[in-house]
């Protein structure tokens, strides 16, 4: 089998495409032949060896990667629920960037047919992490107003329209003008595109008494704004801090990371409490134990998918050889959509 192989954080260059011995199946695994690979924007802060989960759970050497699509190959010892051949979807905690992977059984999920494999690669990260966001944690209701910032992107575009199922009034930001249609065709009812206007003057235009829900993963460039711009009973919800890091040339800042992790605001309990605002915020990386709430999840995203109510964002495709320059785009900020990998 081949995989991608970090030795040591740093730039595109620790991507290392190698040749190992195949993986068997332990007791209660299924080994799949990898058909397509979902990029996240979480492999890069991996491979810079910022991500928290990584260093916790392997260290380097890593091979980075949390979703797959393909065939099942072999069943392991127990697993007597799938066939082999059957098309599947299956998430990982890293391991995911290669041409073969063995996973537990709850981690695999049948393909629905409306998905392509490259489609199924690239879904379940996003709509996990948007289904968990909005449902498990914002509880978002009917009528709610909801503000997603980078909306054209992987869990961005997850949240427009798991947001729209909810019944929400969805604004989506973007940061560049090429990703309006997008948003726009993924059912949110306004688009800000912040490249051209005030985004918050914009936005409380739009909510003048604010947002019942605000879902963010820049950090320190909108946080303290975020907050600011909940209506009473508004839930923000940080799920990441892609704004501290570059987005050109790999490399993070080291000063300007430090610079950037002192100024995050740190919200006071006496305001949360007097302004009626909750803070929610959550790593599913750090989740995999509760395996029965990922499966409830994706039961229900999957149904949706069924129905066509949910569809698959853009995806553009690279082969695994060339997945640093997939990093790269990822990190230019500028994709609409997913990124896949096909080994
Ligand atoms: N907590 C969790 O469990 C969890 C799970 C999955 C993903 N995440 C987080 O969710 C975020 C989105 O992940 P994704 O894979 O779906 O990526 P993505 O949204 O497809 O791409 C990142 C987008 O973020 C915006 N951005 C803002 N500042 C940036 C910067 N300095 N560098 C690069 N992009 C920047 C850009 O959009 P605009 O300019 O249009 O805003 C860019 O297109 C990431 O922060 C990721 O770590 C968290």
């Amino acid at each position: 089998m081949k995989k991608v192989v970090i030795h040591r954080p740093g730039g595109y260059e620790q991507l290392c495409l190698e040749q190992h011995v195949d993986p068997s199946p332990r007791p209660g695994e299924v080994l799949i032949d990898v058909e397509a690979i979902g990029i996240n924007y979480a492999d890069c802060v991996t491979r810079m060896g910022l991500y928290a989960s990584a260093k916790q759970y392997v260290g380097f050497p890593i091979t980075p990667g949390f979703e797959v699509a393909g065939k099942v190959a072999v069943l392991g010892e127990g697993v007597t629920d799938l066939t082999i051949g059957a098309e599947v979807i299956a998430v990982t905690r890293f391991g995911g960037y290669a041409s073969q992977l063995a996973v537990g059984r709850s981690q695999v999920f049948v393909k629905p047919e409306r998905l392509s494999m490259v489609q199924a690669a690239g879904f379940a990260t996003v709509f996990l992490t948007a289904w968990f966001a909005l449902f498990e944690l914002a509880h978002a209701r009917a009528g709610e107003r909801i503000l997603v910032h980078s909306a054209a992107g992987g869990v961005g575009s997850a949240l427009v329209q798991l947001g729209k199922i909810a019944g929400c009034k969805v604004v989506g930001v973007v940061g560049a003008s090429h990703k309006i249609d997008s948003v726009g065709a993924l059912g949110a009812d306004a688009v800000v595109d912040k490249s051209r206007h005030d985004l918050w003057h914009t936005a409380e235009q739009m909510a003048p008494e604010g947002f019942d829900v605000i879902l963010d993963a820049n950090g320190v460039t909108t946080l303290n704004q975020s907050y600011r711009h909940l209506a009473p009973v508004g839930r923000l919800v940080v799920y990441g801090f892609h704004g501290m890091l570059p987005r050109k040339g790999g490399r993070p800042n080291r000063l300007r990371l430090l610079w950037d992790y002192y100024r995050t605001p740190r919200f006071s309990p006496f305001s949360l409490t007097t302004r009626n605002r909750s803070l929610l915020g959550f790593n599913l990386s750090f989740l995999f134990h509760q395996s029965n709430r990922m499966q409830a999840g994706m039961t229900q995203l999957l149904r949706w998918v069924e129905e066509g109510r949910i569809q698959a964002p853009p995806t553009r495709t690279y082969p695994l050889a060339q997945v640093a320059e997939a990093h790269r785009d990822l990190e230019s900020g500028q994709t609409v959509g997913k990124l896949v990998a096909t080994p």
